[in-house]
């Protein structure tokens, strides 16, 4: 059955010069159609390369509106309509603009998790995988990093020449888990080394023997010689990571570390989005945004990509 709904997917992309991204966080049998699959960072250099007429995206909103900004002339469809991050809508631009006022010397840092609108304040944009070299490569030294104060205080201990500003943002999800966890697993599995996304709390990264972004931890797996871990992020990248190397073992850190929003959209969601655009009956969830906003938010993702490239 689902090779059947794959199939047919295959079919209809190919029919309506579509190219599928899907963020790793998605299920398998969605990976497995996808053209381009991988973490934010690598999907938005994908997405500025796409030659084909249509982009379906498989994540969260924030990343079909990158894509769109990236790829403006390209109708973008997000599979699931519903399907948002939390840590996108923490801040918004009032708010940060406020902070700018009495803070003029201030480089706005903003992790890709964010909405276009509060990206028109910004100056760079990062990803978890971009975010250290990036702050590295900026020559001005005092910085607002928003909205994840996790990843923030991560980037401000391999950067201690810089001083960073962090509010009270995060992802609830990697925000979850506890010191107290991460010791019980690494108590349950000795052997296993810990890796760990920056998104957790400074107590947990504290405790890992390996911390990067999703494209880390995955990379850090297939090249270690160790035949256990403990992955301490969403729990989607340990299920590939046993797809892809059936020898070694995988343990989820934290039965927590499940995200709802990207687990949102389904193998018929991509299905249904393609029988609409392939209609253009208007069911399909297209990002529509305005030349101005797309102008003014792209300045901070071009230079992510010119800094972190
Ligand atoms: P990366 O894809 O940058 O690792 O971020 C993880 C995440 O939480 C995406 O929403
Ligand atoms: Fe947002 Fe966290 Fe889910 Fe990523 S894992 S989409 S940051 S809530």
């Amino acid at each position: 059955m689902i090779k059947d709904i794959q199939q047919e997917i295959l079919r209809l992309k190919a029919e309506n010069d579509v190219c599928i991204l899907a963020h790793s966080y998605q299920a398998h049998e969605i990976l497995e159609v996808a053209d381009f699959t991988g973490d934010s960072y690598k999907l938005s250099v994908d997405a500025s390369k796409v030659t084909n007429k249509n982009i379906l995206f498989c994540g969260v909103h924030f990343m079909a509106e990158t894509a769109k900004m990236l790829s403006p002339d390209k109708r973008v469809y997000l599979a699931n309509p519903i399907a948002g991050c939390p840590m996108a809508e923490q801040m918004d631009p009032e708010m940060i603009s406020k902070i700018k006022e009495k803070e003029p010397g201030r480089k706005v840092v903003a992790y890709i998790n964010t909405t276009a609108a509060l990206k028109t304040v910004c100056d760079v944009c990062v990803t978890s995988a971009s975010a250290v070299k990036i702050v590295k490569a900026m020559e001005d030294k005092k910085l607002l990093f928003i909205p994840d104060c996790n990843l923030g205080s991560y980037v401000q201990k391999q950067c201690p020449d810089k001083d960073i500003m962090l509010l009270n943002g995060g992802c609830p999800v990697h925000a979850a888990v506890t010191a107290e966890e991460a010791r019980e697993a690494k108590a349950l599995h000795p052997d296993a080394p810990l890796l760990v996304h920056p998104e957790c709390k400074p107590a947990v990264v504290e405790l890992a023997d390996h911390v990067g972004s999703t494209s880390g931890i995955v990379k850090f797996a297939k090249e270690s010689s160790a035949k256990e871990f403990i992955i301490g992020t969403e729990i989607s990248i340990a299920e590939h990571l046993q797809y892809e190397c059936p020898d070694k073992r995988f343990y989820i850190l934290s039965k927590k570390i499940i995200c709802p929003n990207m687990k949102l959209t389904t193998l018929m969601d991509a299905y249904n989005s393609l029988v609409s655009i392939s209609r253009d009956d208007g069911e399909a969830c297209e990002i529509l945004m305005d030349d101005e906003l797309i102008a003014k938010a792209r300045v901070c993702i071009d230079e992510m990509l010119r800094l972190g490239g």
